[in-house]
């Protein structure tokens, strides 16, 4: 079978820079072998055939029933925190069943809920920030996207268990951003729990302390039902399969412990970046303002989720740094596949690379550069485009990470004054299984914003 060419380093090699520094290890590729080329990380692996061509994106996610398929097999990466039940590592029709089991929580009017928590939260982090003290940016935007998705999850998060579920997971996830745990999530048989001094072992424990209390809510609400919760662990309890019964207690805390990790990191990621281009670019936070100021006391937030300027800042943050720099793989089944004059046979595992069909020139003049105008001045499609994947695993939480990102920068622009502690800049780096900053953005609050009121009203949290 005939693989697109690749680096000919060996697979070791490879390994150590996609685990240090994917992103310039994929463009280094790209200037080689072009818009689709292969990648071999470890002899035990399958080798992984990287796309950034928008034709051939387009091929490969429209196509996920037919010769393609999105197996969750592939991936066990992230198996060890999310479990066999969740929608990320199930396949097939049992993935379409838990995918329409999850969805229902994130449309339509349900989104109207978390309007306010997401108001109400960004108002009670950013208060605390006190003027001429400089925090961390990234800490900041986790707290308020760690207690919304709570709120969206559980319809809570304060309380003994909620805190304390909010610590393990902010810890969880911490950890999981470090490139030892990448590494031993890749070489699955360095897994080993030696007693709780050691990296792995303490990991486990962790996660064992976040299950109890993931399993501990769930037990509680079994014994007191309370029918008309529209949190989404209440939606879930009352969803039925085809043959009227309930998900386990297992595949619960999978599908709650999922939507808790992808649902907080992404988009704190997301927003501290957004926040990062505001306050280092000033035409870009005068524009915003002026947009936003325009609104009057207390606008409708489906106003603010439509305005054109800041969908364009929010777009162009996830356009340059994607915080998904991959799209889950897919794999070639039944039938050889033609793709961008290759003859791929089943088997073949195949991955979108986000953060390269963002970087493309020709879709994206100086695609370096932080430019908002581009989103106003032309639309993209949806695979030059692709922040959020495409096909049978778009991102289920979509609609919702841009309301919180959207809602959360028109709450802090409009009632703090900010500044970056330190202008220079800032370059993307491995975050976990996704990306992040390279170093801590630190901000300080300057002064109240002198308008007449926040930009929403908040109600008590
Ligand atoms: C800025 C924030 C976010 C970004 C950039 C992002 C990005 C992505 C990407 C790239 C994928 C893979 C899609 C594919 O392979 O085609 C994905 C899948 C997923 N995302 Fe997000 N995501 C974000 C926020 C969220 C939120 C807030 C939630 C839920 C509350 C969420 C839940 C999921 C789930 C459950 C999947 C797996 C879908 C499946 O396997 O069928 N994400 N996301």
């Amino acid at each position: 079978m005939k693989l697109p060419n690749g680096p000919q380093i060996s697979p070791l090699a490879q390994m150590v820079r996609w685990i240090a520094n994917p992103m310039s290890f994929m463009e280094t590729c790209a200037k080689s072998y072009g818009d689709i080329f292969t990648i071999r990380l470890d002899k035990n692996l399958p080798p992984l055939v990287m796309v950034s061509n928008p034709q051939a994106l387009q091929q490969i996610l429209t196509n996920d029933t037919k010769a393609l398929e999105a197996p969750g097999d592939l991936n066990q990466v992230f198996e060890s925190l999310v479990g066999k039940h969740s929608v990320f590592t199930l396949s097939g029709a049992e993935h379409q069943r838990q995918r329409q089991l999850l969805m229902p929580p994130f449309h339509g009017e349900r989104m109207r809920n978390y309007s306010q928590v997401i108001t109400d939260v960004t108002q009670k982090v950013i208060s605390q920030y006190q003027i001429g003290k400089p925090f961390n940016i990234r800490s900041a935007t986790q707290a308020i996207t760690l207690r919304v998705i709570m709120q969206a999850v559980f319809g809570l998060h304060e309380g003994t268990r909620a805190e304390k579920l909010q610590q393990f997971l902010g810890e969880l996830l911490e950890k999981a951003s470090s490139r030892l745990l990448v590494a031993l999530l890749y070489f699955p048989t360095l897994q080993r729990d030696f007693g709780p001094i050691n990296f792995w072992g303490k990991h486990i424990r962790r996660q064992q302390e976040a299950d109890q209390l993931i399993y501990e809510e769930i037990r509680e609400r079994r014994e007191q039902p309370h029918s008309s919760g529209t949190d989404i662990l209440s939606l879930l309890m009352a969803a039925r399969d085809e043959v009227g019964q309930p998900m386990t207690d297992e595949e619960l805390r999978d599908e709650l412990m999922t939507l808790l990790a992808a649902g907080h990191e992404t988009t704190a990621t997301a927003l501290a970046w957004a926040l990062y281009w505001i306050y280092k670019l000033p035409s870009v936070r005068q524009k915003l303002l002026q947009e936003l100021d325009s609104l009057g006391d207390d606008p409708d937030p489906s106003i603010i989720f439509k305005l054109p300027y800041l969908n364009a800042v929010c777009s162009e943050t996830l356009r340059i740094y994607p915080v998904g720099m991959l799209t889950f793989p897919r794999k070639v089944v039944r039938t050889p596949l033609s793709l961008g004059g290759y003859e791929l046979e089943p088997g073949t595992v195949l991955l979108g690379s986000i953060y390269l069909t963002h970087q493309r020139e020709d879709i994206y003049p100086e695609p370096k550069q932080f430019k908002p105008e581009r989103f106003l001045e032309r639309q993209f499609s949806a695979y030059e485009y692709l922040p959020f994947g495409g096909g049978a695993r778009r991102c289920i939480g979509l609609a919702f990470a841009q309301l919180e990102m959207k809602l959360a920068l028109a709450q802090i622009l409009s009632s703090k004054e900010l500044e970056l502690v330190n202008k220079g800049e800032v370059r993307p780096k491995r975050r976990g299984l996704v990306t992040g900053p390279d170093r801590p953005i630190e901000m300080v609050v300057t002064s109240q914003r002198q308008v007449k009121s926040p930009i929403l009203q908040t109600t008590t949290v």
